[in-house]
Formats: C-alpha cells, structure tokens, sequence
C-alpha cells in the first residue's frame, strides 16, 4: 500500500510506516503546496496530513483508493469529516498527547502578556534600559485574577489546574455543564459566556472551530469584556473575529492580547503587530520536542492501525463508516 506523509517527520517516527509500506515524504519544512499535495496524494491508500493541508473532497475524488487520513494535531477542521465518512474513509487525529504542552503556553502566554515580559525584552534588547524606576513596566498582578476559560476540555481543564497554582478563580463555559465533582476539583464554576466575557480578567479559548464557534468572539463580545483584561488564544485563529479584536485593541476596550493562531493564519490583520499590549507567537502551543515527537506516533500509530484494517485508536467516524 502507497501513504504520503506531508510533513517532515524524523526517521525513526516514521520507521514503523517505511517497514511495512510504500512511503512518499514532504521533505521539505515549509507546507506543501496545494497542487503538490494534489499530485500526490493520487494513488494513495494512507495519508499522513498536517494541519495546514486542506482534506477535503477535490482530494477525495483525486484518490479515490483512500482509505485512512491520519491528522498530526487534535484540531481536524481542515479535513472534511462528513465527506471522508461518505466515501468509508477513516479519519483520525492527536488528540491527548499535546494537553499539556498547549495547556503551559497558554500559561506562557497568560503570564508574559499580563507582565509585559516580551515589552520588556524588546526594551532591554534595543539599549532603553538605562536606569531602574519604582513605577516603569507595570504590569497586572497575575495571581488571585480571574480565568475565564471557553472550552472545558482537555486544553481547558489543564488550564484551569494550572491556575490554581496561581489562586485565579475560575469561570468557564462549555458546550456541557461539568459533573460537579469535576467542577469542585478545578474551582471552576459554570457560567454564560456573556458573564464570563463581563467578569474574567484574562479569557482563554480553547474550543475546536466549527460553523458554530467561527468568530464566537467578535465585537458585541469583545464590548461586553472589562477594560483591561486580557483574550489568550491557542485555539483557532477564526474563532476571533480579526478585525473587531484589532478595533477592540486600538481602542483600548480590551487590555491586550496573547495569540498563538490568526484569522488567516499565517497572515496577520494589518495593525496587529504595532501593537505593544499583543503577543504574537507562531501556532506553537504543541511545539515541545516531547510533544510532537508524541504526536508524530500517535499519527502514525493511526495510520498503521487503519491501512491493517484495525480501528485507528483516535477514530474521528467510527460510527459513520459501513466496514
Ligand atoms: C498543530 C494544533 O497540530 O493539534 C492541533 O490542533 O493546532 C497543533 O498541535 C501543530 O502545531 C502542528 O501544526
């Protein structure tokens, strides 16, 4: 069987595909290109796809012998489930592996934006640090403010138990409301995301994009958000709606924000990077050599699991798929 992995994996992650199938790698660190990947993926029974590749029916009809995609990373709306379930394709992502690592940037993040700590780096790099004054570089008192987490997952529930570390009582909002059990474990209570926005000093998101949580925060939420908080996100860069959070900032509605993911990622909204209150860092809440070692098997493990006829452990469509 043919597989073509799109991402320049190491040797020995891939070592468990290359012994047992015909293997086609993108050797190449910048993404491959949309006809690249078109030309291919033809002939292919497994695909090893990465978040940037959009898997969706142009590529189902190109290969139609495709029986598993297996995504490198816990996100998949780049891949068009319903589409690969229709043709009995099995897809699969990362999911668990990369918890922790997202969870700790997203604390990274929470930290140097509410301390200014990349301010005060670019500060001291250029030569302005000339003398110490008891009022410069004043930043927000982290510990005992108030999280407010969008998404009480995995992602969100490592957060939270983070934050307790630094005593911040914790809002969240969920699809589901939480047992109560797990609640009183994290401190965390429930809320609307209406009084989370009005009563969180920073505001985590860590919800997949979907129709529904595309631009679920735009002007009217950002409005409703205290003057000098705080919006993390580690998520998915459309989930924010771009363009209002830049107004939001120049107009000081919000105190700043910390982003690992853009609207049109990897492009950012013009303005964005003027802004001294905003860190920008390039979508790496996984990126720990740890974790995307482990996410590179777990894909893999996936892939493997699918193209022997076995159910991959992280299935995506079990259900949808007539076997
Ligand atoms: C990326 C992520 O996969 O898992 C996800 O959904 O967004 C990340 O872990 C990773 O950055 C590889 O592109």
């Amino acid at each position: 069987m043919k597989i073509l992995i799109t991402g320049n994996l190491p040797d020995d992650i891939v070592a468990p595909l290359v012994e047992l199938f015909d293997v086609t790698i993108h050797r190449f660190d910048h993404p491959i290109s949309r006809d690249q990947f078109l030309q291919s993926v033809r002939g292919k029974q497994g695909l090893l796809c990465m978040i940037t590749d959009q898997v969706d029916e142009e590529v189902f009809s190109i290969a139609p012998e495709l029986k598993v995609v297996a995504n490198f990373g816990v996100g998949f709306d780049n891949i068009d489930i319903s589409a690969a379930t229709s043709r009995g394709i099995l897809v699969s992502n990362t999911p668990g592996v990369l918890t922790q690592a997202t969870a700790d940037l997203t604390m990274a993040l929470i930290l140097a934006v509410g301390r200014r700590v990349v301010e005060g780096d670019n500060f001291t790099r250029r030569g302005a640090f000339q003398f110490w004054a008891p009022f410069h570089f004043l930043g927000q008192e982290i510990t005992g403010k108030r999280l407010g987490i969008v998404g009480m997952g995995r992602i969100g529930t490592a957060v939270a138990q983070r934050a307790a570390g630094f005593e911040m009582p914790v809002l969240y909002h969920n699809r589901h409301r939480l047992p109560i059990a797990k609640e009183q474990r994290l401190s965390a209570s429930y809320v609307d995301l209406n009084t989370l926005l009005q009563q969180s000093d920073f505001v985590s998101l860590h919800i997949p994009l979907t129709p529904k949580t595309h631009h679920l925060i735009g002007q009217n939420e950002l409005a409703v958000m205290k003057s000098n908080a705080y919006l993390i996100n580690t998520a998915r860069g459309p989930v924010v709606d771009e363009a209002a959070l830049l107004q939001a900032l120049q107009q000081g509605q919000i105190g700043g924000a910390g982003m690992d993911v853009y609207e049109h990622e990897p492009a950012l909204t013009p303005g964005l990077e003027t802004l001294d209150n905003v860190i920008l860092l390039p979508h790496m809440g996984s990126a720990t050599a740890e974790t995307r070692r482990a996410m590179g098997a777990l894909a893999v493990e996936n892939l493997k699991a699918g193209l022997q006829g076995r159910l991959p452990p992280n299935c995506l469509n079990p259900d949808g798929i007539k076997r």
